[in-house]
């Protein structure tokens, strides 16, 4: 086994609105393969840009992330945000946990949910140490109590 390790990411996706149908493929698969390879996370949809965080051993999702994830079609500019190793992981019960659209909006003002996506990535980008995902996990908290799982 591996050390422990994580990876958030940023993309575009393909579709300039990814639909519902496209999402759940996403998710069904990312679930299933994730519970396989022992990877939790958390992937965001929001206005065309997609940020996911993965955390697992490093082995599995060094791999995945770069082999598979990376060359998915249904996304573009794939971005590293931020990598990492980690003592223990932050979403320890979601294959992949997802937060989208309605889900944000219905927490955040339209202006607001409009920079967030930067936001979020900048910030996450000037936290050195805690690998990016400490301030995505804060902010994202506020919103899981409502992902479409
Ligand atoms: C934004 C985005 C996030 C994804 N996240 C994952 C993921 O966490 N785990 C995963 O296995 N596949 C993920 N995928 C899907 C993979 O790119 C790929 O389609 C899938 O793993 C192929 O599975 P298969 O070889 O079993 O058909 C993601 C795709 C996109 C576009």
């Amino acid at each position: 086994m591996s050390p422990l390790f994580e990876i958030l990411y940023k993309s575009e996706s393909v579709s300039p609105n990814v639909v519902s149908v496209e999402l759940e493929n996403i998710l069904k698969i990312s679930r299933l393969n994730n519970s396989k390879r022992n990877i939790t996370g958390m992937l965001m949809y929001f206005r065309g840009e997609f940020i996911q965080i993965l955390e697992g051993d490093e082995d599995q999702v060094s791999k995945v992330f770069s082999t598979v994830i990376k060359n998915d079609p249904r996304h573009s500019n794939v971005r590293l945000i931020a990598e990492g190793p980690i003592a223990h992981r932050s979403f320890s019960d979601w294959s992949m946990g997802f937060v989208g659209d309605e889900a944000i909006q219905s927490r955040v003002s339209v202006s607001t949910s409009a920079l967030m996506m930067d936001l979020l990535s900048q910030e996450a980008k000037s936290s050195p140490q805690t690998p990016g995902v400490t301030h995505f996990v804060k902010t994202y908290n506020q919103m899981r109590r409502f992902p479409i799982r």
